[in-house]
């Protein structure tokens, strides 16, 4: 399948425009909304203690969250996105957690 050449400056352009900001906004409702995917979606990855794992398309991160909490102190997650505004989200959800 051919992918246009300037995709991820579209998507790029859109997840860093006005109209995503409902993902920051709304963040706490929308993790309700898709916990069940994002559950079964863990589920599948069966992500265990200690080991590192990359969150591409983290958004404000929930996954990233739930990912942290199943490779523990002794594992590593990495979140990755192209939104700014919803990178900066997740990031300060994960030193509210990492203060906890
Ligand atoms: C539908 S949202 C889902 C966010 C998150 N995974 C969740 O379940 O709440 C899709 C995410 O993919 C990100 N995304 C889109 N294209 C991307 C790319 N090329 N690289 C990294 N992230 C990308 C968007 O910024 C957005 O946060």
């Amino acid at each position: 399948m051919a992918v246009p050449l300037d995709a991820d400056a579209q998507q790029a352009r859109y997840w860093n425009s006005d109209v995503t900001a409902p993902w920051v906004t709304l963040q706490d409702r929308l993790d309700a909304l898709f916990g069940r995917f994002s559950d079964a979606a863990l589920a599948a990855a069966k992500p265990q203690p200690g080991e590192r794992v990359i969150d591409v398309g983290c958004g404000c991160g929930a996954t990233t969250l739930d990912l942290a909490r199943a490779v523990g102190g002794a594992g590593h997650v990495q979140g990755v996105d192209i939104s700014g505004p919803m990178l900066a989200h997740a990031q300060g959800r994960a030193v509210c957690w990492d203060q906890m």
